[in-house]
């Protein structure tokens, strides 16, 4: 009745934006990652005959109620899926600064997911913990892999068919990503609530989701070469073309702050002097940097000048779930 697993973050090339089924999180859209190794969810999941609901502690707290009540309705999936209405105890620590503008709920879902269907017995195939992670957040069903990772849409209405599937391992390719934090606040719109209003009211959402297979089709071929060249370009697009179909929402939405800019032309003045960097910009104000390993210093010291930049974390590639013994 007890388990304890441990995953990490990933990072978009192709990003997921934009739901089919808001309930089963079915994506509009395949999206492709790198999974991550500086950033990582340790949790461990206690089934318990005598509690009368849910106790949940995130770095040693006890979470606040929308947190807690997000985690409940998740774990309530789990438990439907082993016919048991047991409470559980759960203890999470996440290795994810939130100010790094990662996304703890990619790491955070995929180890939940994967220690509470491992405390209740449940098959434990990649798959199938994929489809699960998929339900508290879209993202985490990339997690449960190490290296390059694609989530398939899928067509079926129950979801069945829309979980991740490997591309390559975690040591198929050295890359970088630099996650530069910038001094800017949290966001102040959910990547959920984004998506949904890109979704219903941005006209250029159509071109996004036009535009995407040709993207999706760029990055394979960019793994499957080890074409550096064609990898950054086509992620630096992709992430400029998700942000262009937020712009045009109605509100709008801007998660750029002026620093974003900053370093966006920091990178582009890089690649002008010969050293291959390129962008990615998720749900948020901060900026990610894909690089080679050869070009790592150079790169880190260029983000680091920018005035604005706090910190720069050089990330490589990450293994998928894994489980912790005893812990
Ligand atoms: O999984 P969510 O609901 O946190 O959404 C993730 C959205 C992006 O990070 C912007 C893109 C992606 O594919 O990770």
């Amino acid at each position: 009745m007890k388990a304890t697993a441990r995953a990490h973050t990933n990072i978009a090339l192709v990003k997921y934006w934009g739901k089919r089924d808001d309930a089963l999180v079915l994506p509009c859209n395949n999206s492709i990652s790198l999974t991550l190794d500086a950033f990582y969810t340790t949790t461990s999941v206690e089934f318990c005959d005598h509690l009368n609901d849910d106790v949940i502690l995130l770095n040693g707290l006890i979470v606040d109620e929308r947190e807690q009540h997000k985690i409940s309705r998740f774990l309530d999936i789990v438990r439907s899926a082993a016919g048991t209405s047991v409470h559980a105890v759960v203890k999470s620590v996440n290795h994810v600064p939130t100010a790094a503008g990662f996304a703890s709920s990619a790491s955070g879902f995929a180890a939940l997911a994967a220690a509470a269907m491992k405390a209740l017995d449940l098959p434990l195939d990649e798959q199938a913990m994929s489809l699960m992670a998929r339900r508290g957040s879209g993202s985490a069903c990339r997690s449960v892999y190490g290296g390059f990772v694609e989530w398939l849409k899928g067509e079926r209405k129950d979801g069945s068919d829309s979980y991740a599937v490997p591309l390559a391992a975690q040591d198929y390719w050295d890359l970088r990503v630099m996650a530069v934090t910038l001094s800017a606040g949290v966001k102040e719109v959910s990547s959920r609530e984004g998506m949904k209003r890109t979704v219903d009211t941005s006209p250029f959402y159509n071109g996004w989701l036009q535009s995407v297979e040709h993207d999706l089709r760029n990055v394979r071929q960019a793994i499957a070469e080890r074409d550096f060249a064609m990898l950054g370009r086509t992620a630096e697009a992709n992430a400029l073309k998700m942000h262009a179909s937020m712009f045009a929402a109605n509100p709008p939405i801007i998660y750029w702050h002026s620093a974003t800019v900053d370093v966006i032309r920091r990178v582009k003045e890089l690649r002008t002097a010969g050293i291959p960097a390129y962008f990615t910009i998720d749900a948020g104000p901060n900026v990610k940097v894909l690089c080679e390993p050869k070009d790592e210093i150079a790169v880190r010291s260029a983000l680091l000048s920018v005035p604005d930049v706090l910190a720069v974390t050089v990330c490589r590639p990450g293994p998928g779930v894994t489980f912790l013994q005893g812990a």
